[in-house]
């Protein structure tokens, strides 16, 4: 058996990763020249504003896996690697790798092929996935500031679109909501255009594919994030996402439910959870909490599966949490809804260090000045959310296919429940923040009577009343997480070790092979379960 599972381990290691290998992942980004340097170093300097290339590398990233790796991650996103503009304008360089110039050639500050094939080889050899940020949409190029970009443009640098005809005429977009003007024209300014690619015609196409292939086979490549997927023809973008055969989700920056749904019904299967952020915006920072239990039902009516989109609740295109509220409390019931809601979690850089950076590029911090802190709260709260995920995928996959729904929405507090009914996951969240006391949620349908329920943040233990109903004793604003107790073996939770259980083995109460015959007598089970409420105890301690 577990021969079986090491082979379809391989398997699925060697093999194009499709939507269901990504469901139970959860990804970290990163953002390459600001998460790691060579050297390791914890101290050199790195002004956000300045936007200045920082020194981070695909080789310091191979030395921080251990810090990704220790929150649970089995994925990581990193930003673009190909060649980008080497100049420098009053707000900076290309150090985020959205200004592409040469798709044939790698961006040189990140390191050498060989360092690129390193970290590929590192994250597999981990068992974790490979994903790549890729530019389809533009080029670009630095212009004298005040010249006519029409006018102005050297296309014959670019590599292989070395000729206008590639691109579209030039034209600024006006209205970003006309998806006409948003393809057509460009999303760069007066300063570095962005030279935007005709990607209805063929030979475009060709070539962008041809490329896109071209590197998820070398560097053995899991996955896309198409940036700016929304200024692409979606015709193509459809074309692109089915012929490069893996997983890709794409960035289409849109709140509207309608717009997202429409896009994954006929052009690109996943996307960053923009609806859903908006709203979760609006809870957590504004404590409006129906919107989001609207938005939650919402989105699961209109789409065709939310489970294929990503969730996230930063990024770096938008202001962190921390700079909306330097409430911990606020950043940890953001992270229980980003990590166990629909879809595939991305985390951003420097999230579980609750960094405060508002809009680009504040939110670009080096990662290294916070000397990699895995001690940190929301480093940890992280690390619990991954292994519970892990657990209940361990369980069963068919978790992530079920749609959030909402159980309880008050003035403050909201709570969902996802997963298979009597394993589900149930969160219940706060808005009120730390400087609120205790007081008690009665939960109303939450599990079977008489299920023992473990609240896995505190390892506090409820049992339903007849009525399937429990009251959670709320404090601070802390978010609380639930999960069967029966279900607890081997999650590596709440004083349970981590180890490979099977459902069958948890639904019969078997978990412990040999053992558990022994096990079973009930002194040794009163035992066993002292031991584990000792361990909590001293956990909670
Ligand atoms: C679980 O099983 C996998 C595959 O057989 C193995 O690689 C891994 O070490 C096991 N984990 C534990 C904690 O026993
Ligand atoms: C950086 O860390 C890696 C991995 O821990 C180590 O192998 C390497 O020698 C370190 N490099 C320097 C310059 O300290
Ligand atoms: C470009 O020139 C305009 C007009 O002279 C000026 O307002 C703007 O700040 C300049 N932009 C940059 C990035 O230098
Ligand atoms: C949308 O933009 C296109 C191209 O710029 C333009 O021709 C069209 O009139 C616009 N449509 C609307 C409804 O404004
Ligand atoms: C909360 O959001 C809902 C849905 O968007 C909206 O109708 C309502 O007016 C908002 N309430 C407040 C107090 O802003
Ligand atoms: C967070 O605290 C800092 C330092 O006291 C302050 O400057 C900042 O305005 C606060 N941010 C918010 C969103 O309240």
């Amino acid at each position: 058996m577990s021969f079986l599972l090491a082979l379809l381990g391989l398997v699925s290691l060697t093999s194009a990763a499709s939507t269901a290998d990504w469901k139970p992942r959860a990804v970290y980004q990163t953002m390459t020249d600001r998460f790691a340097r060579t050297d390791n170093s914890t101290t050199s300097p790195c002004s956000t504003k300045d936007g200045l290339y920082c020194g981070g590398t695909w080789r310091g990233t191979i030395n921080q896996l251990d810090y990704i790796e220790g929150m649970g991650f089995d994925a990581v996103m990193i930003s673009p690697i190909i060649d980008n503009i080497k100049g420098r304008v009053s707000y900076g360089e290309a150090y985020h790798g959205y200004w592409p110039v040469n798709l044939n050639a790698l961006n040189a500050r990140f390191g050498t092929h060989q360092d690129l094939l390193d970290l590929s080889d590192a994250l597999h050899a981990r068992g974790m996935y490979l994903m790549m940020d890729t530019v389809i949409n533009n080029m670009a190029q630095i212009i004298p500031n005040g010249t006519d970009p029409a006018k102005e443009v050297d296309y014959s640098v670019f590599d292989p679109f070395n000729n206008k005809d590639y691109f579209h005429p030039y034209c600024k977009i006006k209205d970003w909501n006309n998806f006409t003007d948003a393809q057509l024209c460009q999303t760069g300014d007066l300063n570095v255009p962005l030279p935007d690619l005709y990607t209805e015609h063929p030979d475009v196409q060709k070539l962008l594919i041809d490329w896109a292939k071209d590197a998820i086979k070398t560097y053995s490549i899991d996955g896309l994030r198409i940036d700016a997927a929304k200024h692409v023809d979606a015709n193509f973008l459809k074309t692109f996402t089915n012929d490069i055969g893996v997983f890709s989700t794409g960035e289409v920056l849109e709140g509207a439910v309608s717009i997202i749904s429409d896009y994954q019904a006929h052009y690109i299967g996943s996307m960053p959870n923009y609806p859903i952020y908006f709203q979760m915006l609006q809870a957590f920072t504004m404590g409006n909490t129906s919107a989001l239990a609207l938005e939650v039902e919402a989105m699961k009516q209109a789409c065709t599966d939310v489970n294929a989109l990503v969730s996230f609740s930063e990024n770096h295109d938008k202001p962190r949490i921390g700079s909306m509220s330097n409430d911990t409390v606020t950043a940890k019931n953001v992270l229980v809804f980003t990590l166990l809601f629909d879809g595939i979690p991305m985390i951003y850089q420097g999230q579980e260090q609750h960094l405060k950076g508002a809009d680009p590029p504040y939110d670009r911090e080096a990662i290294w000045l916070t000397k990699y802190n895995t001690e940190s709260e929301l480093y940890q709260l992280i690390a619990k959310l991954n292994k519970l995920r892990k657990h209940v995928n361990a369980l069963g996959s068919d978790y992530f296919d079920q749609p959030t729904h909402t159980v309880y929405q008050g003035a403050s507090e909201l709570a969902f429940s996802k997963g298979v009914e009597g394993r589900q996951v149930i969160m219940m969240l706060s808005t009120q923040g730390s400087e609120s006391g205790a007081y008690n949620v009665a939960l109303s349908n939450s599990y079977n009577a008489g299920t023992e329920i473990m609240e896995i943040l505190n390892c506090e233990k409820y049992t339903p009343d007849e009525f399937g109903s429990i009251t959670v004793a709320m404090n601070k604003g802390e978010p609380r997480v639930f999960w069967p107790v029966k279900y607890m073996e081997g999650s590596g939770l709440c004083g349970y070790e981590i180890k490979n259980v099977t459902l069958a083995q948890l639904k019969n109460g078997v978990a412990s092979s040999a053992s558990s015959v022994i096990a079973s007598s009930p002194l040794t089970t009163a035992l066993a379960s002292l031991c584990l409420a000792l361990t909590s105890i001293v956990m909670i301690l």
